[in-house]
């Protein structure tokens, strides 16, 4: 942490006003005190001193990190530095893969050297296909691939070794390259549909594409269109700095556990529908809007608060969600392709109501970026249970970038929070039949 130095300025005088004592605390840049400078404020000195409260993390940030920056009071989202907007028009997937990993844009043969290790990673052990025939047939698609990146932790066993910088790069280069062989086979599971193996000379969309959708036919006639489009749309999830998932990643990580393990709990979180989950509850949503006639009666139950217009605010951005912008774009594209998704209506209106409402603009709600990915999603052919995992193949990036950045942090340590214990007081046990 930058330091403040000898500053005077650069401290913050607090008095206790239980001891009339005086404290002068750093200020560190970006307006941040170290929480362990307020242990020295104690009352007495049997007392553990004190702490800060902040549940759910609202206020308190747990690293210094260079992978990416968001600015939510101006709609801002850089990954190491370069803007989104930028590595949308010009960039794809696997570049900007390498740039979050590595922390630089590669060169041209750092690229293709890297391409090429992506490409020869995608196959998973044969035995993974046997673990997915055990899943019912309707199992949920991001369970699937919860429990297969877990399992994966075993056929790597030398991923245990954290400590080891060539072995941790191998594994992070195994892991964006299954992915998607692993979201593929578990929506073809699904389907009941024979597994499509990869093919290595498609790009990292296509052949992900190709895996889901080849049915009968030597080659899948992929749209360049839609290609190009979940490319995008890849980019725009590959990180997002200290989210649910991604602290979930640098927690388990802590403790030093191999990264299949610590990936598959990060996935748990984004499974959750206020995470990852939310632009299957947009869908949802939507469908049970079901006509733009419906709307005022589900506005009304949104300012009651009792429920949530889902696909609408987040905790950091509060002007727009930068991602959002470019997705509507994006889905204009798509649908050019694959016709108008009939949900359009419905969203386009939501929109429009919700932005000009005193309920959203006094709470600075506005569309984030799962707003509309669900209906080019949908558009493209995915049923809502491959939404997550369609989240999950991107972010992969950004869980490793995140992980890697943990171990090699000084500062860190296993992660492990207080509590402020509220329960009962110390009280005898009482056996069963008296109470
Ligand atoms: N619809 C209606 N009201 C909302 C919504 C919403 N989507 N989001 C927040 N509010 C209200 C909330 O009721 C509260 O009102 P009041 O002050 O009257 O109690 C106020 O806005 C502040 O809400 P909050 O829950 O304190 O805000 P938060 O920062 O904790 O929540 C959020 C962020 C994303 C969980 C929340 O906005 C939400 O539940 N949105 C819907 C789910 C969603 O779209 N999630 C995707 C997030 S983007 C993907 C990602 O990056 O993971």
């Amino acid at each position: 942490m930058g330091e403040s130095g000898n500053d005077p300025r650069n401290t913050l005088s607090i008095r206790d006003n239980r001891t009339g004592r005086n404290y002068e605390v750093a200020v560190h840049e970006g307006d941040v005190i170290r929480a362990m400078d307020l242990r020295q404020i104690r009352v007495n000195d049997d007392d553990f001193g004190m702490m800060a409260y902040d549940p759910a993390f609202t206020n308190t940030a747990s690293t210094r990190s260079t992978v990416t920056e968001i600015d939510g009071d101006r709609g801002i989202l850089r990954y190491r530095g370069y803007p989104i907007e930028q590595l949308a028009e010009n960039s794809n997937f696997l570049e900007v893969a390498y740039l979050l990993l590595r922390g630089e844009l590669p060169t041209a043969d750092e690229l293709a050297e890297f391409t090429h290790h992506i490409t020869f990673h995608t196959y998973i052990h044969e035995n993974i296909t046997k673990l997915l025939n055990g899943f019912r047939y309707d199992a949920h698609a991001m369970g699937i691939m919860i429990s297969s990146v877990g399992a994966l932790s075993t056929f790597y066993p030398e991923a245990k070794d954290v400590h080891d910088p060539d072995n941790r790069w191998i594994q992070m280069i195994r892991l964006v390259a299954k992915m998607p062989t692993l979201a593929a086979f578990a929506y073809r599971h699904h389907r009941g549909l024979p597994y499509v193996y990869p093919e290595n000379q498609l790009s990292y969309a296509g052949n992900f594409l190709n895996m889901l959708y080849r049915i009968g036919v030597k080659e899948y006639p992929i749209d360049p269109r839609l290609e190009r489009a979940l490319d995008i749309l890849f980019i725009l999830h590959a990180d997002h700095e200290q989210n649910c998932s991604t602290t979930t990643m640098r927690v388990i990580g802590s403790a030093h556990a191999d990264p299949y393990s610590a990936l598959a709990g990060s996935m748990a979180a984004l499974y959750g529908p206020l995470h990852g989950g939310a632009n299957e509850a947009v869908l949802r949503m939507l469908n049970e809007i079901g006509s733009v006639d419906n709307i005022p009666a589900f506005m009304e139950s949104i300012r009651k608060g009792e429920r949530r217009l889902m696909g609408f605010g987040h905790r950091v951005y509060k002007s727009y969600d930068p991602r959002a912008s470019i997705i509507k774009k994006t889905a204009h594209e798509v649908f050019e392709v694959t016709g108008k998704n009939p949900l359009l209506d419905i969203a386009l209106e939501l929109e429009r109501i919700a932005l000009g409402e005193e309920y959203f603009v006094k709470r600075n709600l506005y569309p984030n970026v799962d707003f509309y990915s669900g209906l080019i999603y949908q558009a493209m052919g995915f049923p809502v249970e491959m939404f997550p995992v369609l989240f999950a193949i991107p972010r992969t990036v950004g869980w490793l970038a995140q992980w890697e950045e943990m171990l090699q942090d000084g500062e860190q340590k296993i992660a492990r929070p207080r509590q402020i214990y509220v329960g009962a007081g110390a009280r005898d046990f009482v056996p069963v039949e008296n109470r």
